[in-house]
């Protein structure tokens, strides 16, 4: 079965709840499509006006972040199970700049994953590596090694229908994409991870996102990859070219 391409808004620490209802309904005509889901990851506070705001059109909602524990005295976080009953369907885990600023390592991120899991959510899993590894030329050991921890005691069919995001680091809003062949060749690897750990038809069932300066120009090339399966897209999120990366053909 072909696999849906899946295009999300990663919108960081950005918008207040007012500014996120305004660029919903700016959006709103710009990225109708029926051959790619869409989605708009947004800061815990815009949560619920965004849910509001996207009803009636094809745009589902995510979270950027959420705790893995079901409740109590974490004072701050936010748990998978206020998320579903807020109406989101996605959620970002183990994001670069949660790894690096906010020191989630895979432990943790294996535990959120698992949780989200059995919340009834979408994890959009997260791997990359620095500058410095990919001169190295240690990127796919990298990555595998990710993919491998964060995806500990998760099943198979959990797997089929999840997300994993490729952002090399050194491509996050830097304005500097990873080639086309790069996209590929590690989307690829990750994929073939996937079937090594599961199976041939989990690898390939789950998606595969390639994320780093995601633009209206380079969507295209890098959706067209036979393993990208749409793209984790950070500052073109927020303004109309996002309807061009969600409409790349
Ligand atoms: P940019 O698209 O701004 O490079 O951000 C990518 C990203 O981190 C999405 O999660």
């Amino acid at each position: 079965m072909a696999r849906k391409k899946i295009v999300a808004g990663n919108w960081k620490m950005n918008m207040t709840p007012s500014q996120a209802v305004e660029l919903v309904n700016t959006l709103k005509p710009l990225v109708v499509s029926d051959d790619v889901e869409v989605v708009y990851c947004v800061p815990a506070i815009d949560i619920v006006p965004v849910v509001e705001a996207v009803k009636g059109s094809n745009v589902t909602v995510g979270a950027e972040n959420m705790y893995f524990e079901d409740k109590g005295a974490y004072t701050g976080e936010i748990s998978a199970e206020m998320l579903v009953d807020a109406g989101v369907k996605y959620v970002i885990i183990g994001h670069s700049e949660r790894r690096d600023y906010f020191k989630e390592d895979d432990a943790l991120l294996n535990k959120k994953v698992k949780k989200a899991l059995e919340a009834g959510l979408v994890p959009i899993l997260c791997c990359g590596e620095s500058l410095e590894q990919r001169e190295m030329g240690v990127t796919l050991d990298w990555i595998r090694l990710q993919i491998k921890s964060d995806l500990q005691g998760v099943s198979a069919s959990q797997v089929a229908g999840m997300v994993i995001a490729y952002e090399p680091i050194w491509a996050i809003g830097t304005g500097k994409t990873a080639t086309t062949e790069q996209a590929q060749e590690v989307c690829k690897a990750i994929r073939d991870t996937i079937a090594e750990i599961y199976d041939a038809s989990t690898a390939d069932a789950v998606r595969i996102q390639y994320g780093g300066s995601v633009n209206a120009a380079n969507a295209n090339e890098l959706f067209s990859q036979p393993d990208i399966d749409g793209g984790l897209v950070g500052g073109a999120s927020l303004k109309a070219d996002f309807g061009k990366i969600v409409n790349y053909k």
